[in-house]
């Protein structure tokens, strides 16, 4: 089977689609993912929890495409939701309520009643107010509610600081000292059943000394809770594994692999507790597996600068612009030789509108079509109609097949939305 990303004859396939003729039949930009990619990524998870009662999820946040969605359930995996409208797509994508956790600081009273209803694994609670809430909407309905308590350790993520989640200063979860108060309380509540431990401390985190602290922490705050009287069993870890922005197709260098060594070293602290332990992941399962696929519009030199101008831009990703992220861009079709230091922006009014900034690249001529890899998370995800350009499509590769997964919006439809 062909790799997921790969030159053949100096062009870009993915799997066995060449990209430069498939660009041919579509618009651009748009996006196109691996299912293979997808699902290797998938394996890697379930092998790394082979020894553990494992229930791993999947951050819909990341990318809620239904067509990303079904094979990750049928791969195995549960749902990781954050609104009542990810909880709704999950549903609708067919994951096993019993399978779904539904996290986030700010649900409201819909979003509770929805996921009581429904019956899901886990509502990971945030504060004392939702605790209460929670409790009235479940007696309100006499159903029980399965609980975990998001207990905030305080740890750096070492992580950009805008995802970063796990610090006091950050608005998520509660201290230790709250949280024992808030599982005893629950403990004596006839509508709810406090079951678990929830932690998350960020995204995009490469190093595994983090991980290996919030272990040491977890351990120890469950033995604070057993002192306490108080029963554990299961233990969600979320997610935030890092992925490598800096791919080499031509190589094959996609190393080092941050999903096997960090989430392997991280679930190690668990092979010996007895619990049961889920796992949020979004952009260690999708996220390598998406290209952004680019036209080149203008080439504009100034004496200072070297701009290409693509029609892909922050509206579509805006992870280079929100966070300085790097994402390796890639021509479709590689030449020998030439290579320039240049901006690529796109046609967005802000000079925050980039996709990459100082980066050597080669020569490319307008009409040349480029690839932002690293895109399959937080990318469409993201997307706005900022400058009133249409949400593009996306594309779901299978071996040499291509399925339309997402049409395009089109100013038509748009503008219908508004009452004019
Ligand atoms: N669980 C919780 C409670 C979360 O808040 C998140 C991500 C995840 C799981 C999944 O994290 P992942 O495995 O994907 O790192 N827009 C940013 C990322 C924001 C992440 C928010 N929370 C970016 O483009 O980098």
């Amino acid at each position: 089977m062909a790799d997921s990303f790969q030159y053949i004859n100096k062009r870009l396939y993915c799997e066995n689609v060449d990209l430069i003729e498939f660009s041919k039949t579509v618009q651009t930009p748009y996006y196109i993912y691996s299912k293979k990619e997808t699902l290797d990524n998938c394996q890697q998870v379930l092998n790394a929890g082979a020894n553990l009662d494992f229930l791993p999820c999947y951050a819909l946040k990341a990318n809620y495409n239904p067509g990303l969605l079904k094979l990750v359930r049928n791969a195995g995996f549960g749902a990781d939701v954050v609104s009542g409208g990810e909880l709704y797509f999950a549903l609708k994508a067919g994951f096993d309520p019993q399978k779904i956790v539904f996290s986030g600081v700010g649900k409201t009273i819909d979003e509770i009643e929805f996921a009581i209803k429904t019956g899901i694994h886990s509502l990971n609670i945030e504060s004392a107010k939702e605790l209460k809430l929670a409790s009235a909407i479940a007696g309100k309905l006499r159903k029980k509610v399965h609980a975990a308590i998001r207990v905030n350790p305080d740890i750096e993520a070492q992580t950009h600081k805008y995802i970063s989640t796990g610090l006091h200063t950050n608005k998520f979860g509660v201290s230790v000292d709250e949280a024992v108060k808030l599982y005893t309380e629950a403990q004596n509540d006839r509508w709810l059943a406090p079951q678990g431990i929830h932690v998350h401390i960020g995204s995009q985190i490469t190093s595994v000394e983090p991980f290996l602290k919030t272990v040491k922490f977890l351990n120890q705050f469950k033995m604070r809770l057993e002192q306490s009287g108080i029963e554990i069993s299961y233990i969600d870890l979320g997610g935030g594994i890092g992925i490598n922005y800096y791919n080499d197709f031509q190589n094959q260098k996609n190393k080092p692999d941050f999903l096997t060594d960090i989430l392997q070293a991280y679930l190690d602290g668990f092979k010996d507790s007895n619990l049961k332990v889920i796992v949020e992941l979004g952009r260690s399962i999708t996220g390598s597996s998406g290209l952004l696929i680019s036209k080149v519009l203008y080439r504009k030199r100034t004496p200072q600068k070297n701009f290409i101008i693509v029609d892909a831009a922050m509206n579509n990703l805006i992870r280079p612009s929100l966070y300085n992220a790097y994402h390796e861009i890639v021509p479709l079709e590689l030449n020998v030789g030439k290579y320039e230091i240049c901006d690529i922006v796109g046609p967005v009014c802000e000079s925050g509108d980039f996709l990459a900034k100082d980066r050597k690249f080669q020569s490319v001529n307008q009409n040349d079509l480029i690839a932002v890899t690293g895109a399959g998370a937080y990318g469409q995800a993201l997307a706005s109609n900022y400058n009133l350009r249409p949400k593009i499509s996306e594309y779901l590769v299978d071996s040499n097949k291509v399925r339309n997964i997402y049409q395009g919006e089109k100013i038509e439809n748009l503008a219908k939305q508004f009452k004019w």
